[in-house]
């Protein structure tokens, strides 16, 4: 079986209640932190910076966080959000004038590093730069907002960057993020991925221990 993370995006938590929310959810087995960083520049939606990142360090919050950049320019947060305590930091190649310069500067900071590709996005845009990622992240919804309907011709996606990723002989995680539940999990695991950002499906609900359950029951199915 493949090595699973389940990745809660906070976008869909209580922000007013944040540590306690991440805290809860990773009590409740969930295994990273995903950080949805918003600019209503590069998406039509504004979030939260690398202040709330340290905030959630300063807190206690010892998971990995996952920190994904929908923000143009890129190069100016990286420095930040490596200094408040990101572990991964993912970004979209467009919104960066020089994407394999922030893949490394990302990597020489001491966070692993990512590509995120939107629905129309094809898997070229990872030519000549896949051998500098440690993760790709396939967006499942365009970016901007929570709670919207995965779309399906995503599974195909992650079979096609799967076999494109059994190439390369480092390892690297392929992540699914946009309207991923208990219903599809399982689908997209079998496809090929193996990190699974869950935001409105796990803050959605009242009980966080019974929807991770689910999750990893799902993926239990998967060989
Ligand atoms: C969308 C964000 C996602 C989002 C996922 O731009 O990148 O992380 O919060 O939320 P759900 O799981 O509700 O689709
Ligand atoms: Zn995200």
């Amino acid at each position: 079986m493949a090595d699973f993370r389940i990745a809660p995006s906070i976008l869909s938590a209580d922000f007013a209640r944040l540590g306690e929310e991440v805290e809860a959810v990773l009590e409740a087995g969930a295994d990273w932190v995903h950080f949805d960083v918003m600019d209503n520049h590069y998406v039509p939606n504004l979030t939260v910076g690398p202040m709330v990142c340290k905030a959630l360090r300063k807190y206690g919050i010892t998971a990995d966080i996952d920190v994904h950049l929908m923000v143009s320019p890129v190069d100016r947060l990286v420095g930040d959000f490596l200094e408040a305590g990101a572990s991964w930091i993912t970004f979209h190649p467009e919104a960066s004038q020089h994407p394999h310069r922030t893949l490394e500067m990302i990597k020489a900071g001491g966070a692993k590093a990512g590509l995120v590709l939107n629905p129309g996005t094809p898997l070229s845009g990872l030519d000549w730069l896949l051998e500098s990622c440690d993760m790709v992240l396939l967006m499942s919804v365009n970016p901007g907002f929570g709670g919207q309907r995965f779309i399906p011709s995503t599974v195909e996606k992650v079979r096609a960057l799967r076999a494109l990723m059994d190439q390369s002989d480092r390892p690297l995680r392929l992540e699914v993020d946009g309207g991923v539940g208990p219903g599809n999990i399982a689908e997209i695991a079998a496809a090929g991925a193996d990190t699974f950002v869950a935001g409105s499906a796990i803050f959605g609900g009242d009980d966080y221990r019974q929807t991770v359950g689910a999750l990893r029951q799902a993926l239990a199915s998967v060989s």
